[in-house]
């Protein structure tokens, strides 16, 4: 019988040397890689489908292999990527999207998700997800900070826009994925519109700085959500850290279980995955780790992102990945919070792959410190920085540290990835900037032989699941509930999630503490908010710290929560 070589052996790293890479490495050469129209113009959406389906080698190609939850299963060549996305961008166009205008898809991960987002992109237009999770508040507030045109969301999700619907004045049109006829005066069905649409549309070439994306993230500073702008350029720098750090081959089977709701499921699940041309799997379903290895097995991925809390599911849910047939996966990295030396080796043994840690943020566009295959690791160290980003640990005052010394992680901000602006906030946006660099807001150190060792972050910005959730928008959420009158909210660490939300509330005089009532204020934030930004904890006080300017004061809450000294409160006033 025929011996089928492990591809996983088989395979050489597309980064045969670091060093060498990193030296000879220059933007100009990354720009290599990518497709331009006249006079440097282009777009992410060209790059990632156009170019493939315009290809005699890739066209036939499958770009994604779908699975629903249910096991309903369809595969899309690039070719019809194309068509379905042109179908969309021509949709959009017949109802006036402009260069610029915002649209927003909220959706699972369903195929309507994928080729909308390219769609959009085409039209020059810019596209922006949310998590299907947040509720009518969450979803409000996006919109109408990002003045969407138009939505792309299906019947249930859209119930959740109805209550605001009259304050969201700039919003045109709702297109539902679900249903057949057009219903209601704002509400077009998508399928049916796309029926009558053309399949060929010329994609609208951009200019480099020109946005693509909008994703709204967490802050603590400013605002407690901001609209980060990516521009189209940033595909330059998301092809080549996929083509390095994902380590992509012509055959590779590709699975990120990112949702793209948040940065990681557009850019590695839909922008720069296909602008390698690599077949891509995306799984509707939730998490159930039986489920996930008969996905790898099945699919035969040969390279899987995910991230620690998934990492740390698997591991408490007992599965045995020694059980499935997974000989064709090669590669496997990992993003969003720090990825414990436990996981690293129960994968090790489970999976028998390396996993390597990357390390990157909305604001950055793509990664910006990785862990390489086939080289040298430091277990603990998120890695060194990725060929053509300079990366820095420098004092407040912009000055760099010496080696094993903590400081600020910062960036040169000539990394063609990163966010262009923070919607309609240029003084969030100038905030980062700082002496010459771009400033992360994380926390770590360098050592003599360059890696990069994370420490933490500056801000209070809350990573639960993986999930950037910021302490001030949940803290909103429990004020509007009749019984609050005030709330401090933090992160608690926790052995599966990495934290928790933990919410310190003060009562209405007129109401007493009970677990009936931390249930409902649970309840309230899951209904309002979103059902992953609710609190996990709540604890109720007299009194919430706060500084001189109002501003509470988190760390002296976590101090409390943790049993630790509470630090210097005489100083609170001036914090
Ligand atoms: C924050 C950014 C864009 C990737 C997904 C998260 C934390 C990110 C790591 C890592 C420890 C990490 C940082 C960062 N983070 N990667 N490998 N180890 N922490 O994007 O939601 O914008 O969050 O996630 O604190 O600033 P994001």
């Amino acid at each position: 019988m025929l011996k089928i070589t492990k591809k996983k052996i088989a395979a050489k790293s597309n980064l045969d040397n670091y060093e060498k890479a990193y030296k000879n490495y220059s933007l100009e050469e990354a720009k290599k890689e990518i497709s331009y129209f006249p006079g440097g113009k282009l777009n992410i959406a060209y790059n990632s489908i156009t170019r493939n389906a315009l290809n005699e080698n890739t066209k036939n190609k499958t770009a994604l292999i779908w699975e629903s939850e249910a096991g309903e299963i369809k595969e899309f060549t690039f070719s019809q990527m194309e068509n379905l996305s042109n179908k969309v961008a021509n949709v959009l166009k017949k109802h006036k999207v402009k260069k610029g205008d915002r649209v927003f898809i909220i959706l699972p991960r369903i195929p309507e998700t994928y080729y909308s987002f390219i769609g959009i992109m085409k039209t020059g237009a810019i596209a922006g997800t949310m998590f299907a999770a947040f509720q009518e508040d969450g979803i409000f507030e996006r919109l109408k900070k990002s003045e969407a045109k138009f939505v792309i969301t299906n019947t249930e999700l859209a119930e959740r826009i109805k209550k605001n619907r009259q304050k969201l004045k700039e919003l045109k049109y709702i297109f539902l994925t679900d249903i057949g006829i057009s219903g209601g005066e704002d509400k077009l069905s998508l399928p049916e519109e796309m029926e009558s649409a053309s399949a060929s549309f010329q994609t609208v070439p951009m200019e480099p700085d020109d946005a693509a994306t909008m994703m709204f993230t967490s802050s603590t500073s400013y605002t407690p959500i901001s609209g980060v702008v990516m521009p189209h350029q940033a595909v330059i720098s998301q092809h080549l850290t996929a083509k390095y750090v994902l380590d992509f081959k012509e055959d590779d089977i590709y699975w990120c279980t990112a949702d793209p709701g948040w940065i990681t499921g557009t850019v590695y699940s839909i922008i720069a995955n296909w602008s390698n041309a690599v077949t891509t799997v995306i799984y509707e379903g939730r998490f159930d780790a039986g489920k996930w290895m008969k996905i790898m097995e099945k699919y035969k991925v040969s390279v899987w992102y995910t991230a620690p809390t998934a990492i740390r599911m698997l591991i408490a849910s007992g599965v045995d990945g020694r059980k499935y047939n997974l000989d064709n996966l090669r590669h496997m990295c990992s993003v969003g919070e720090v990825l414990q030396p436990d996981s690293i080796r129960w994968i090790k043994e489970n999976l028998k792959v390396d996993v390597c840690d990357t390390y990157w943020q909305t604001e950055t566009g793509s990664m910006i410190v990785a862990n390489f295959p086939g080289e040298k690791k430091k277990i603990g160290s998120i890695g060194r920085p990725v060929p053509g980003v300079i990366v820095k640990i420098i004092d407040d005052q912009g000055k760099e540290v010496p080696v094993k010394t903590e400081g600020n992680i910062a960036i040169k901000p000539d990394v063609p990835s990163l966010m262009k602006t923070v919607w309609k906030n240029k003084k969030m946006y100038d905030s980062y900037f700082k002496h010459g660099w771009y400033v992360t807001g994380d926390r770590g150190y360098m050592d003599e032989d360059g890696y990069i060792w994370f420490l933490g972050r500056k801000d209070d910005i809350i990573k639960t699941s993986g999930e950037r959730v910021g302490p001030a928008e949940v803290e909103s959420a429990l004020i509007e509930h009749p019984a609050v009158i005030d709330a401090g909210v933090i992160g608690k660490p926790d052995k599966l999630r990495g934290e928790i939300i933990k919410a310190f509330v003060v009562l209405d005089q007129k109401f007493n503490p009970s677990d009936k009532l931390i249930e409902e204020l649970q309840q309230y934030v899951k209904k309002h908010l979103a059902g992953h930004a609710y609190p996990r904890e709540v604890e109720f006080i007299n009194k919430i710290p706060k500084n001189k300017s109002g501003k509470i004061v988190r760390r002296i809450l976590k101090a409390k929560d943790l049993g630790l000294p509470e630090g210097d409160i005489s100083t609170l006033e001036d914090d």
